[in-house]
């Protein structure tokens, strides 16, 4: 069994790797070829935990990072998906292109497994019909194989979490099963294509609405000096009650893009789902506000004594994809407030203006510093912020007198 595995980033390379560290044979594939170069030289090119480790193991397996596409019996696809700005629709080209290279090398009776999250119906209306017209092959089988795990903790939930596999013919389904229980130890369950889709959608998007209520009851308690953590720990008790935690905004490549999808393609018909992706949206902003009155509150008068800690969507990892403080950051610009400082552990080149690589100077240069990201580098070091005044975004300072949501 050969498997050329398409598009090595946050979800392509572990998968790859995981294969090929359980005895697959394991083609890896990119079109970047700095991405292929690095992997060549030995860099997996992000922080990831156990990482490395699996890497290493690969590469004893033989496994071939290249920019070509190769042939092989099954194919999995893990490129981007964003969302197309002007109708939030899914933007599946860079999905059709990889199908449509793969199509170019495969033989017949190939699987193309794509595990991009894609909306409801995707490969129906969009790659089916690629299959269908292309003339050299023939018997090829597609199959939806959506992704779970969560950065941070990528290579135990590739381990651990449970999978969902969508195809047309149970035997094929069982075929990719068999594939992934190489490494999967939770359950696998296999079902139609497009109900594969709709559920990977549907979780991300059950998520973000989750955050948003918590959003809202956060701007609902602070109007009335009401202790949103508080509320929400005590609610949480309630044995069928679950309410995820507020913050400055739902960033990354999953929560804050997927829900659009379904605005997207039913409109006038999800209307929780973009109320939901307004009030997430709407948080960066509503931090700015917070930092002005606290800004007031001290007497600090410029936005250069102010310092945003973390750039990244989430803690201990260094994804700054969509994250609330590049957000926040191009508010400011809107708002002609610039000068705020940056700093972030996890990104070690510098993305921003004003940005940092030293901690110390960075808290040496401000007076009040705004916790975008619960790092365990901040938490570990939480005494270096005393004397300044601290808004914290996510809860994580244990000192009584800072500054909540
Ligand atoms: N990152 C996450 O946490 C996460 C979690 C679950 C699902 N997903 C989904 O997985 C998919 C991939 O996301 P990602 O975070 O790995 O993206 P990524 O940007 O990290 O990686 C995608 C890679 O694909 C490569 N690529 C693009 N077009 C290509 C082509 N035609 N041929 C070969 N390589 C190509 C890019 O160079 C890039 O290295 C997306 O659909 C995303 O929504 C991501």
């Amino acid at each position: 069994m050969r498997v050329n595995v398409i598009g090595l980033g946050y979800i392509g390379l572990p998968t790859a790797l995981m294969l090929a560290a359980e005895g697959t044979e394991v083609v890896g594939t990119d079109i970047n070829q700095s991405i292929v170069d690095k992997l060549n030289e030995g860099s997996v090119g992000f922080e990831e935990k156990g990482l490395q480790e699996l890497f290493v193991k690969a590469k004893q397996n033989n496994i071939i990072f290249t920019t070509k596409y190769e042939k092989a019996d099954i194919y999995i696809v893990a490129v981007p998906t964003p969302y197309l700005k002007k109708d939030k629709k899914v933007d599946a080209s860079y999905v059709k292109n990889a199908v449509d290279l793969v199509l170019d090398v495969c033989g017949n009776g190939a699987i193309i497994v794509i595990e991009s999250t894609i909306s409801p119906g995707t490969i129906d209306k969009q790659i089916r019909p690629l299959v269908r017209n292309h003339e050299k092959v023939n018997d090829i089988h597609l199959a939806h194989a959506p992704e779970r795990i969560i950065p941070g903790s990528m290579v135990y939930e590739l381990e651990h979490n449970n999978r969902t596999i969508g195809a047309d013919e149970e035997s094929i389904g069982e075929e990719i099963k068999k594939l992934y229980r190489t490494f999967c130890k939770g359950e696998i369950t296999v079902t139609n294509i497009r109900t594969a889709e709709m559920t990977k959608v549907v979780e991300n998007t059950y998520r973000d609405i989750n955050i948003a209520f918590a959003n809202e009851l956060a701007k609902i308690c602070r109007t009335d000096g009401l202790d949103i953590y508080e509320i929400i720990r005590i609610a949480n008790m309630h044995p069928r009650v679950n309410i995820l935690s507020p913050g400055p905004g739902v960033g990354g490549h999953c929560i804050s893009v997927d829900p659009w999808f379904l605005v997207g393609d039913y409109p006038g018909l999800a209307n929780i789902i973009l109320a939901a992706r307004k009030i997430n949206d709407s948080m960066p902003e509503y931090v700015l506000e917070r930092i002005s009155e606290i800004m007031d509150d001290n007497g600090i008068d410029s936005a250069s004594r102010v310092g945003l800690y973390g750039l990244t969507y989430k803690e201990n990892v260094d994804d700054v994809r969509e994250s609330p403080a590049l957000q926040i950051l191009e508010c400011m610009k809107r708002h002609l407030a610039r000068g705020v400082k940056v700093y972030d552990p996890y990104i070690h080149k510098n993305i921003v203006k004003n940005q940092y690589q030293d901690y110390m100077e960075f808290l040496n240069d401000v007076d009040m510093v705004v916790v975008m990201v619960g790092h365990d580098h901040m938490i570990r070091n939480m005494e270096l912020l005393n004397g300044k005044v601290v808004l914290d975004t996510r809860n994580v300072c244990n000192r009584i007198d800072v500054y909540k949501l």
